[in-house]
């Protein structure tokens, strides 16, 4: 009977040039940068290069990828009228899923599938948005930079403050190593099956609280404490009842998610260019006492085990910074990951083998069946 790795802790299933997560140092390099480097310096389309070419993009090689996704943009607007009744369902990972799977891709040349499927999701999660809030769909602009249009898209003020941190952070959660959406979209892949199926797949992983499911709890959670003076009986009272605190704790993370830092960092930017008057500030100087609450409180709860901010912490209050429903975040996070995803189904078609782990059978042995 073989070792059983449960939850594949630790277990190293590839080698990829695309991130790496350090746990232990709490650092993230994308495409050969520290994410410190990226967040907030080099736009969402330029993170996009680096993951689909290897490079930075020169700054015509940069405006030809945001004219790219911006007709990927209008193409995929283009297949919503026929498909209007998705966008009616409940919940905007499954309105997503279901609209992506839907995708008819042509074959083409790398990375032309990638600016088709990051266009696309943009266009149906805005358009979900829109839906949702009984308005009309807003056609893209395929002239305007990704985080503007899909801004606009969702009718939202795309203010340059707002677009840059949305920006920011669509560049930040682009690819983050072997997690389970990621995973989920390489196992697709490594069966020869095609890059919509395997995004598809991605999307439903994401979907889930533990993993892309947080930011809009984080932000319930900061709505229920109401004050910092409030965060420690809160939390406390949470965790009695048997409860996770959203936006807290990481499988591979010891220390706090440097994505936190960055975002943080983004966020107080935005709040500064959009003025203290909105009380945005409130919030994130709320956001910083529950997260030092909520690390003392797991601290002292499990004092084997380091439990500190993740990237859905901060996530929740950049994303409502910026203007964006909270039943819209987890969809949000789709609209920079997919970038990684795709990138991942690439690398994995290129050098990868079919991922079949094995399992331990518990069940029982009966001798015979009748
Ligand atoms: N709140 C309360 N308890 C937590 C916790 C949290 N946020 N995160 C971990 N724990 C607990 C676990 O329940 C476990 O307790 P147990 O030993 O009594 O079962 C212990 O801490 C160790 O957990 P660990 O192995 O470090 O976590 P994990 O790798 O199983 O899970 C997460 C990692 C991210 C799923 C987990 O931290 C979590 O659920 N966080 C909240 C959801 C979230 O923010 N998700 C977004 C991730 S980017």
């Amino acid at each position: 009977m073989g070792t059983i790795a449960e939850g594949l802790e630790g277990v190293v299933v590839t080698s990829t040039k695309l991130s790496d997560v350090d746990g232990e140092a709490g650092r993230l390099i994308i495409g050969g940068y520290d994410v410190e480097a990226l967040t907030g310096r080099v736009s969402f389309e330029a993170t996009c290069h680096l993951l689909w070419r290897g490079s930075l993009p020169s700054q015509a090689e940069e405006h030809a990828l945001r004219r790219a996704l911006g007709e990927a943009r209008a193409a995929a607007f283009a297949t919503l009228s026929s498909r209007r009744e998705l966008l009616a369902m409940n919940d905007a990972m499954d309105a997503l899923r279901a609209l992506v799977a839907g995708i008819a891709l042509p074959s083409g040349r790398w990375p032309d599938e990638a600016v088709a499927l990051t266009g696309a999701t943009a266009v149906f999660v805005a358009a979900y948005a829109r839906h949702r809030s009984g308005a009309a769909l807003v056609e893209p602009d395929a002239t305007r930079g990704h985080a503007e249009d899909y801004l606009r898209m969702a009718g939202v003020d795309p203010h340059p403050a707002r677009v840059a941190g949305l920006d920011a952070y669509l560049s930040t959660v682009t690819d983050h190593g072997m997690n389970a959406s990621t995973f989920a979209a390489r196992v697709v892949a490594s069966t020869g099956s095609d890059i919509v199926s395997s995004i598809t797949a991605a999307i439903g992983a994401l979907k889930g609280p533990l993993h892309g499911g947080a930011p809009g709890p984080v932000l319930d959670m900061l709505d229920a404490i109401g004050e910092p003076g409030q965060a420690t009986a809160w939390l406390e009272t949470e965790l009695a009842t048997g409860r996770r605190i959203m936006g807290m704790g990481h499988r591979v993370y010891r220390v706090r998610d440097p994505r936190a830092a960055v975002l943080e960092r983004a966020l107080g930017v935005l709040e500064a260019d959009l003025g203290a008057d909105r009380g945005g500030s409130a919030r994130l100087a709320l956001a910083r006492a529950v997260e030092a609450a909520a690390t003392k409180t797991l601290a002292r709860k499990y004092p084997n085990r380091s439990l500190q901010a993740n990237v859905e912490f901060y996530t929740a209050v950049l994303l409502d910074a910026v203007g964006l429903p909270r039943w819209l975040f987890s969809a949000t996070f789709a609209v920079g990951r997919v970038a990684g995803w795709c990138a991942h189904v690439e690398e994995q078609r290129s050098r990868g083998r079919l991922i079949r782990p094995a399992s331990v059978y518990d069940g029982p042995r009966f001798t015979s069946a009748s």
